[in-house]
């Protein structure tokens, strides 16, 4: 069988002040659906993992809590608890350390981020079953690319190699290059050559495959955890597998996806997703505005009422005893205000 596991051990910051340290993004539904995104992953995954006993979740300890109430089916010995967050190469080593002692080295292991918006479920898991067949079939590290429409500089780009074959009609290729994060510069270098996929974060292998990979490119964090176990996880280096891993494996291969995909990074996502035609406003708010457009606004008390006059490109967030008004252009830069706010709660 293939074992799902959910990162959810992010912060998600740039969605403050909704979210805050007990309440992180992949708690929140930011759709307006009743599912938050946790939820929503689990449900999208369940559909492919053939029940909650495949499925494992790997997070801090910090929201242990929440995810438990959150995901109240998931079974305890399936829920992954770090002392303290070190990123996500250490919580892949971790967790496919631990599905490997339980299941072998043949298990087929695939890592999803807990805050992604999927539009299509049906095609989701048609993407899902090619890669999981990849992984069986080959010594692979299986990502899926999205076709990228501008030079982000927060996603992790894959230069597309030969093609190698395909499953179920859909082709894949060996990844000649990985690179994480370029800066903006490299980036529009990469989208012009038309070769490049925006790495999508979700990860598919077999538990033998991955494992040694990581003895070779990352044995500063593998060996520690398959020596001393988890106790040894807040000296362990704080690195993302798109650096420890993905950049210098040459076992990487890519699935073009096109299921509709969108990292919710931040308050301007939520704008992608939830734009009328026939409004100048995103409004998950009772909002009243004079000469108002292009604005994102949003109140957790419905009882709350924003107005505004005269505004445009802005959004503003209003959630307890704390409103955040900031241009929509800079709300990348709510992460460094946050270091500067002493009493976040
Ligand atoms: N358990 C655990 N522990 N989970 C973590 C930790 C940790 O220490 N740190 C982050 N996560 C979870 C987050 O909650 C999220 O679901 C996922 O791992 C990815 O982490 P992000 O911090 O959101 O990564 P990113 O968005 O900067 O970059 C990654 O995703 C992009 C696509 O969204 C990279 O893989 C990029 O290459 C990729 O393009
Ligand atoms: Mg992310």
């Amino acid at each position: 069988p293939f074992f799902p596991v959910i990162l959810a051990g992010g912060k998600g910051e740039r969605f403050w002040p909704l979210s805050r340290a007990l309440r992180p993004k992949q708690f929140l539904s930011l759709d307006g659906s009743s599912r938050s995104l946790l939820q929503a992953t689990a449900d999208r995954l369940l559909q492919i993992a053939d029940g909650w006993e495949n499925l494992w979740v790997i997070t801090s300890s910090q929201i242990e809590r929440g995810v438990r109430e959150q995901l109240p089916s998931l079974p305890s010995v399936n829920l992954l608890v770090e002392s303290q967050g070190r990123d996500t190469a250490a919580a892949v080593a971790w967790a496919s350390l631990e599905i490997k002692k339980r299941y072998g080295e043949e298990a087929i292991i695939g890592f999803f981020p807990a805050d992604h918006w999927i539009a299509d479920q049906e095609a989701f898991a048609r993407t899902l079953s090619a890669a999981t067949q990849l992984a069986a079939s080959s010594e692979a590290i299986v990502t899926l690319g999205i076709k990228p429409t501008f030079a982000s500089t927060g996603y992790g780009y894959i230069e597309e190699g030969e093609k190698i074959g395909s499953f179920d009609e859909l082709p894949f290729f060996h990844v000649n290059r990985f690179t994480e994060k370029p800066d903006r510069e490299t980036a529009e270098k990469f989208l012009s050559t038309g070769k490049f996929s925006w790495n999508s974060g979700m990860f598919i292998f077999r538990a033998g495959v991955v494992l040694k990979e990581l003895h070779t490119h990352a044995p500063e964090i593998i060996e520690p955890l398959e020596q001393q176990g988890a106790d040894i996880y807040p000296q362990l280096p704080k690195k993302s597998i798109d650096y420890a891993l993905m950049e210098k494996t040459s076992i990487a291969y890519v699935l073009p996806v096109e299921f509709g995909w969108d990292d919710l990074g931040d308050w301007n996502a939520i704008e992608r997703l939830l734009k009328k035609e026939d409004n100048p406003n995103v409004e998950l708010a009772t909002h009243v505005g004079l000469d108002t457009q292009g604005a994102v606004i949003y109140a957790t008390d419905p009882e709350d009422v924003i107005v505004t006059i005269g505004l445009e490109d802005v959004v503003i967030v209003r959630d307890r005893n704390v409103t955040l008004i900031v241009k929509k252009d800079r709300t990348q830069e709510i992460k460094q205000i946050l270091k500067t706010l002493q009493s976040d709660s």
